[in-house]
């Protein structure tokens, strides 16, 4: 595996579930494939889990994890080519990106939708030049549209707790005071739609996922409707993702609170589990009592990251060998 950026590069969804299944178990049981091997983890945005489970991932594997905090521990570096450095970012991605390589094996990065440009954001610019420059296998700790580690550790937390062979899973959006990337669900669409799932997704008019991560899943715009009869509940906002309107990209088009998950939405599912991918605002993403709830698994998905990090990184690794 030289990228961990789609659901295709993970190939058959049954066998890496199994293989999260043998990571889990046996977590050190392949740590000699890390020995004398670096992964560098670069941030240019916040993280608490996608930083601690991707070093906690690497450690299990042997590796040495090195986290570059970009523009606080670096300097600020220019993304954008063909631009007068005259600002206060005083080095360029195009020098950075080789010199990072240089010192690894294998490159995280996470590198959000500045929500500003529709086709740069949709284009993963940052990720792609990353893996044209550095010339070493690259996973997206969530770039400007995916979310891969956190969609596989959703799908294998969903596959440990489901009591049918297919489970109905709904994604709702849920109202948020800020503009949010749509990297989340557009990775849990994703993953969704190629696992075996019923797969609903819901959220007011306008919020419509680009058609490449939504595929053919069924959208319906009436909440409660949706959730009827749900063995998963999958909250998440997102901003406007641009489809029908280019021109609304990354805008916050409603903060209806009807759409917060609480007890009167998980009253019309079939007693539903409750997923969020975290960081969660309580009483605008979910009630407390529904998060606090026996029903809500946002730990155990939460702990799960390092299984599906360790299951890239392995296999990257494995990859090394032949
Ligand atoms: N879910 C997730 O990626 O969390 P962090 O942003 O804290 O890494």
């Amino acid at each position: 595996m030289k990228t961990f950026f789609n659901v295709e590069d993970i190939g058959d969804l049954n066998l890496a579930l199994q293989e999260a299944a043998q990571v889990k178990k046996t977590p050190f049981a392949w740590k000699h494939l890390g020995t004398d091997k670096t992964i560098m983890l670069v941030f240019f945005n916040s993280s608490l889990r996608t930083r601690l489970s991707s070093q906690k991932a690497a450690l299990n594997l042997g590796m040495n994890p090195i986290v570059l905090n970009i523009g606080q521990d670096s300097w600020k570096l220019e993304t954008r080519m063909g631009v007068v450095m005259d600002g206060d970012k005083s080095e360029h991605l195009r020098e950075a990106i080789p010199v990072m390589a240089s010192y690894c094996d294998i490159l995280g990065i996470r590198s959000f939708a500045a929500l500003t440009d529709r086709e740069y954001d949709y284009g993963e610019t940052v990720l792609r030049e990353f893996i044209q420059y550095g010339g070493k296998p690259v996973i997206s700790l969530e770039s400007a549209t995916v979310h891969p580690c956190q969609a596989f550790a959703d799908l294998i937390t969903i596959n440990e707790y489901k009591k049918k062979s297919r489970p109905k899973v709904v994604m709702s959006w849920a109202p948020h005071p800020k503009a949010l990337p749509q990297a989340v669900p557009n990775s849990f669409a994703q993953w969704m739609n190629a696992a075996d799932v019923d797969f609903v997704i819901t959220h007011p008019e306008g919020y419509e996922l680009d058609p490449r991560f939504a595929g053919n899943a069924r959208v319906e715009y009436d909440q409660m409707k949706a959730l009827e009869g749900a063995d998963f509940v999958y909250a998440k906002n997102w901003s406007c993702p641009g489809v029908k309107d280019p021109s609304a990209y990354g805008q916050i088009l409603s903060k209806d609170m009807g759409w917060t998950i609480d007890d009167a939405h998980m009253a019309v599912t079939d007693n539903a589990y409750f997923l969020h991918c975290l960081p969660v605002r309580r009483n605008m993403i979910v009630s407390d009592s529904v998060i606090d709830s026996d029903r809500s698994l946002v730990i155990p998905e939460a702990a799960n990251r390092v299984v599906s990090a360790q299951v890239v990184m392995k296999r990257m690794l494995e990859d090394m060998l032949k």
